[in-house]
Parts: structure tokens; sequence; C-alpha cells
């Protein structure tokens, strides 16, 4: 195994250079091929992961869990961080780094705060893992997202993809827009004006080259681009529930849809969906949204590896 990652923290996907990235993607398809050839792994014996979820999480939080054990290792975590742990007597994420480092060797935390990760990180001599701070990053998220990419389209180059919904918010495609710009991609970021993605991000991606139509029209993008990655507008990032149910249903991705999109597209969605994509689109041969998720083990897998060795 190469050792490049190291004790490396994983906060930002624009923290990971080209060679972190590529080391991730050829270790988890080596895991993927050992687990279809029903190896048994060891890598992570002896060693513990501590997950510590201050925000709700299905995929993220069970795929990290899955991947430790399916590697051997050992699981320790607060069931409800934000109500269970010290964080409701007033411990600052700083202090709970330092505690963390004397329990595991690698922790996992998401948080509702931009940022928060850093700050765990900041305190703990262990290598931490952001699983989505607040409307910042999802870095291990844009990684899953990439190494599902290259399986559906055999590339990572030369692409154009649509990222959909709220941009704003969404940490997904946060991360993801910056790692897909190490391969040079084109994108449509399609959202209402009120849920435009950063400014910041966009004029740092356009800086570097990056080719970028914002608009709202989603049959045009549709129609243009070879992987359209649906997210959900993110309620609970709205201070006022009014705005929430006016932008709410702005993209629904259904059949209807799809006959209008680019022949051999792949749909994406990080998940959870709430009425983004059609249940009736499950079918479609370019769903790829449940093998996404699933893709999210190995990624894991490697990752927890890469950073413990
Ligand atoms: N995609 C994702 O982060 O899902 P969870 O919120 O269920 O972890």
């Amino acid at each position: 195994m190469a050792t490049i990652l190291r004790g490396k923290d994983i906060l930002r996907a624009d923290h990971l250079t080209l060679d972190e990235i590529e080391t991730i993607m050829v270790t988890a398809v080596r895991f993927e091929n050992a687990m279809r050839a029903g190896d048994r792994l060891s890598n992570m014996a002896g060693k513990i992961l501590a997950t510590l979820f201050y925000e709700p999480s299905t995929r993220t939080r069970l795929s990290f869990e899955s991947a430790m054990l399916r590697l051997g290792g050992q699981v320790i975590s607060v069931a409800d961080a934000k109500g269970a742990s010290s964080a409701a007597k007033g411990e600052t994420l700083y202090d709970t780094g330092k505690m963390i480092e004397g329990y595991a060797d690698v922790a996992v935390v998401r948080h509702p705060i931009a940022g928060s990760a850093a700050e765990l990180a900041e305190g703990a001599a262990i290598p931490v893992i952001n699983g989505g701070d607040g409307a910042g990053q999802h870095p291990t998220q844009a990684l899953l997202d990439l190494y599902t990419i290259r399986k559906e389209k055999g590339r990572a180059e030369d692409l154009t993809v649509a990222l959909v919904g709220d941009l704003k918010n969404g940490r997904t495609v946060h991360s993801l827009s910056m790692l897909l710009a190490n391969f040079g991609t084109h994108f449509y970021f399609v959202a209402p004006t009120a849920l435009a993605m950063p400014p910041e991000i966009t004029a740092d991606l356009r800086r570097r080259g990056i080719e970028i139509v914002e608009t709202a029209d989603l049959r045009e993008a549709a129609a243009r681009s070879d992987v359209l990655y649906m997210t959900r507008i993110q309620k609970e990032r709205f201070t006022d529930p009014a705005e929430y149910e006016r932008l709410r249903g702005s993209y629904v991705l259904d059949k209807a849809l799809l006959s209008l999109a680019k022949p051999g597209i792949t749909a994406m969605h990080p998940l959870p969906r709430v009425d983004e994509i059609a249940r009736e689109v499950d079918s479609v041969e370019g769903a790829a949204y449940f093998r996404q998720a699933n893709n999210g083990v190995v990624v894991r897998m490697a990752l927890l590896t890469l950073v413990t060795e």
C-alpha cells in the first residue's frame, strides 16, 4: 500500500492532490475486487474508528462503520453526539479531539456548522475525516461520486456534468465540483437564483479554467450532459420555512424529462432524496444513485486504510 495519505486529515476536497485522489481510487478498486473474490480483509485489525455524528446520517455513518468492520477493525460511536456527548455540557470540538485521540486511531465527524471538522482535527493527533460539515464540505461523498462516475462512464476526463438543485447549501456539490475540476469537467450549475453555487466556488473554478454554464433550465442541461447530479433542497439550512416551501420541488427528474436528456445519461444523487427523482426512474439503466451509495463502502475502506497505515 502507498503511504501518501498516512496521518492526513480529510477535511476538504480541494486539499487533495491528484496523486492522493488517484491513490484512493486505485485502493478502492483493489478492495472492490478483493471483496468480489471473497477475500478476508484485515488491514484495520487492532484499530478503532470513532464516529461522532452531531447531525443525522444513514449512508455516511453506516458505510464508514461497515468499511471498518469489513477491514477487521472496530468502531466506537456516540449514538447522538449533539444530545448525548459532552457537547451538551459545553465541551468544545477542539477538546473533544484531544479526548478522541486516546480512544481511537481515526475519527469521522459530521456537524451542522461549516469548519467544525477542522476544529476537531486541530485538537486531535489522529486523522480526522469530515463526514459533512454544515453547508461546507463533504469530501468523502465527492470521492465516492468520482469513483461512481469512473465506473459508470469508464472515465472522469472530458465529461459534462450538471449539478442540480440546492447548490448554495449542498455540501456534496461544493466538494464534487472542486474534485472534478482536477479532470477538466465542463459544468452546468442548475439552480434557482436564490440557491446558486456560492460565488467564491464558481470564481475559483473559473480561475482554474473550468467551463461553467449557470442556468435555471434543467432541460437544456439534461440535453447536453453526460451526468445529471440531482440534489435535495436542504430544508435544515433554511431560516424561513416559507422560502423553503417556495423552492422545494424546483427540479424533478422523471421519465418525461429523461426522454429529453442526452442518450446514455447517468443519473446520480447523494441521497436522501425527497422528491427530486421520481421512483419510476429507479429502473432505468442510467439510474446510478443506489449503486453510488454502495460504492461508499469500498471508497471509505480505502480512506480508512490509507490515513492509518
Ligand atoms: N449522502 C449522505 O451524506 O447521506 P447521509 O446524510 O445519509 O449520510
